[in-house]
């Protein structure tokens, strides 16, 4: 969604602010604009569109300040265009603003500012608080913005720029993350520290209800109600090569290449293999409670959610826990019935999705223990809940998430195996499920090898229109998981089933040209699958059957099929996963869509 940048230093600050926003291109954006103080005057440029397309606006315009903001801007109020984009201005061109989140009591008090003769240019409830500034600014800058932010309701990541003050820039945060870079005479401000990380790597992550006032040497952190704040100096847990693309032609190739070392890097010391268990430092002290809970309920949104619905049977079959699993979105307003005896798990790769975090408060007013599972280190759901894993999965740039999937389900499987440890499951088993474990990221490199096959099968899928992925048990989520895959990046209408459900509806899409991707690995549902199947072929569907490696039978009843190594059971969807990705990937790269900034779509959803 939408990404902040600001600079205040000894150099120019357009290419600085320019290549900041680049960075955040991946959280999805449909604006774009920056100001800049030049010979204490607020200059702006900005434009509907990409920041190429803002290049274009400004023109190669020499602009000299160096001091200065920049956004991309999600629409939520008032469409995508110039007028729209940040920054704003007040009526008298003095204060400009950047803004992240959602000001929901904007319309009264755009009412009250127009009463008092406020002009509003923007359908934009971001205006409403340069406004507000503008009207409490009696001579000290610093009082008017926190005047202003004491009187708004809902979210806030926001930057000011002023002429009124030409030697600071004034941030503040409510839900919308900021990070401020520290280097020598120089500080950056990012929405996430992928926008300061090649100038430097020592960040102060601002809390909630915190403000800073940023001067080119010092940075200064207070409450909105004025208290002094002292802030550590920390290190940002990632280096620039991690968030570029490394000679791949986009992120989402990258991070579906990287995952055998990705998985491998969540389970990197966390494995007991000679006791057939795991170890996940975040979560001791807290097992005796989940293994005693009433319920498990896992909550989360998009792939999160499905990756969540594959833990939900890991940990129901290897420790026998009810778990039940919730849209965060569904979750946080249909007052959910729970207690101190339950434990909330929230899985969230950028620690941010506004709905997942709202559930955790949800849960924690309630009483019950709440628990996160991130992969963004310092994240708001990674700080507000009782306890929690990281993925070390590192950086996720592309809109549609690939390795922070696999490596919830791999940190799920380690959270089954611990509580079924404690529990009914025998040491071999552990040991079976560990060694089979870590054996993934090697057969991960096997199934990536067989790239071109898979983009042989997405040449005819290019054309179609709809598509349908199936799957039983273990691999219902994963058909979930592909479908969306496909839809997302490549815009092909894509629906996810339970194979068995295929007979309730789906069924009666079926003809030549609707392809059905099934999972049909060997394992306990494996001859349920034959029959669906045969149900589908006897309706001329186009079937692309995911089997084990050795399998004869399925090969001869279907189209096509994408070969994968042996595993167990409960390990199958870290395999039948990968090659749904890659062929979404290239279904979406034959079709000329914008595999890493799929239309409409964000990276962290931070609006309900
Ligand atoms: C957006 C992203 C998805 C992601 C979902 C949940 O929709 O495009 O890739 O799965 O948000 O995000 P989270 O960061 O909470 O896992």
């Amino acid at each position: 969604m939408c990404g902040i940048v600001g600079y205040i230093g000894k150099s120019a600050a357009l290419p600085i602010l320019l290549n900041g926003l680049k960075r955040l291109e991946y959280r999805g954006y449909d604006s774009a604009g920056i100001a800049i103080l030049q010979d204490n005057k607020i200059w702006i440029g900005k434009n509907r569109g990409k920041i190429k397309d803002l290049e274009i606006e400004i023109g190669g315009e020499e602009v000299g300040g160096t001091v200065g903001i920049g956004h991309t801007r999600w629409a939520t109020h008032g469409e995508p265009s110039r007028v729209n984009a940040h920054p704003h201005l007040d009526c008298k061109g003095e204060v400009a603003i950047v803004h992240n989140g959602i000001i929901e009591n904007y319309s009264i008090l755009k009412s009250r500012l127009q009463a008092e003769g406020h002009k509003f240019k923007s359908q934009t409830d971001t205006e409403v608080l340069v406004h507000l500034i503008e009207m409490f600014y009696k001579g000290d800058l610093i009082n008017a913005f926190r005047k202003s932010l004491r009187l708004v309701q809902g979210t806030f990541g926001i930057i000011v720029l002023s002429s009124l003050q030409p030697d600071y820039l004034l941030v503040a945060r409510r839900g919308s993350p900021l990070v401020i870079g520290i280097a020598d005479g120089e500080t950056y401000i990012g929405s996430d520290g992928s926008a300061v990380v090649e100038h430097t790597r020592d960040v102060i992550y601002l809390e909630d209800d915190e403000m800073a006032i940023i001067g080119r040497d010092e940075t200064q952190v207070r409450t909105l109600q004025d208290k002094k704040v002292s802030k550590s100096v920390e290190k940002l847990p990632f280096d620039l090569n991690e968030i570029q693309k490394e000679g791949y032609p986009h992120f989402m190739l990258k991070e579906i290449s990287e995952q055998p070392r990705t998985m491998a890097d969540s389970m990197r010391g966390r494995i007991l293999l000679e006791e057939g268990n795991a170890k996940l430092g975040g979560l001791e002290g807290y097992w005796d409670r989940l293994r005693d809970s009433s319920r498990l309920i896992i909550t989360a949104c998009g792939t999160s959610w499905h990756a969540a619905l594959i833990g939900e049977y890991l940990i129901e079959q290897l420790a026998q826990i009810h778990v039940e699993v919730e849209y965060a979105s569904e979750f946080r307003y249909r007052n959910p019935v729970i207690d101190k005896n339950d434990v909330v798990l929230a899985i969230s790769q950028s620690g941010e999705t506004a709905d997942t975090l709202a559930a955790v408060r949800e849960a924690k007013c309630k009483g019950a223990l709440t628990l996160g599972l991130c992969n963004v280190v310092g994240s708001s759901i990674a700080r507000e809940t009782d306890a929690g894993v990281y993925l070390h999965a590192g950086p996720e740039i592309g809109v549609a998430s690939t390795k922070a999937f696999t490596s919830q389900v791999v940190v799920l499987t380690m959270m089954a195996t611990i509580l079924g440890r404690m529990g009914h499951l025998a040491a071999e088993d552990g040991r079976m499920i560990t060694q089979e474990l870590v054996e993934i990221p090697d057969k991960i490199n096997r199934i990536l090898q067989k790239q071109d096959q898979i983009k042989d099968i997405a040449r005819t899928m290019a054309d179609k229109h709809n598509a349908l992925y199936l799957g039983r048990g273990y691999n219902y989520p994963v058909a979930l998981e592909g479908a969306l895959k496909m839809k997302e990046i490549s815009y092909i209408h894509a629906e996810g089933y339970p194979a068995a459900e295929m007979k309730h509806g789906p069924i009666a899409l079926i003809d030549e040209n609707m392809p059905v991707v099934i999972i049909a690995v060997k394992d306990s549902v494996y001859d349920k699958i034959l029959s669906n199947i045969e149900e589908i072929k006897a309706r001329g569907g186009w079937v692309i059957a995911v089997v084990f490696e050795d399998d004869n039978v399925v090969k001869k009843k279907v189209d096509c099929v994408i070969e994968i190594p042996h595993t167990i059971q409960c390990l199958t969807p870290l395999l039948t996963a990968i090659p749904l990705q890659i062929l979404a990937y290239h279904t979406a790269v034959l079709k000329g869509c914008d595999v890493d900034q799929p239309r409409n779509l964000a990276k962290s959803v931070t609006v309900e």
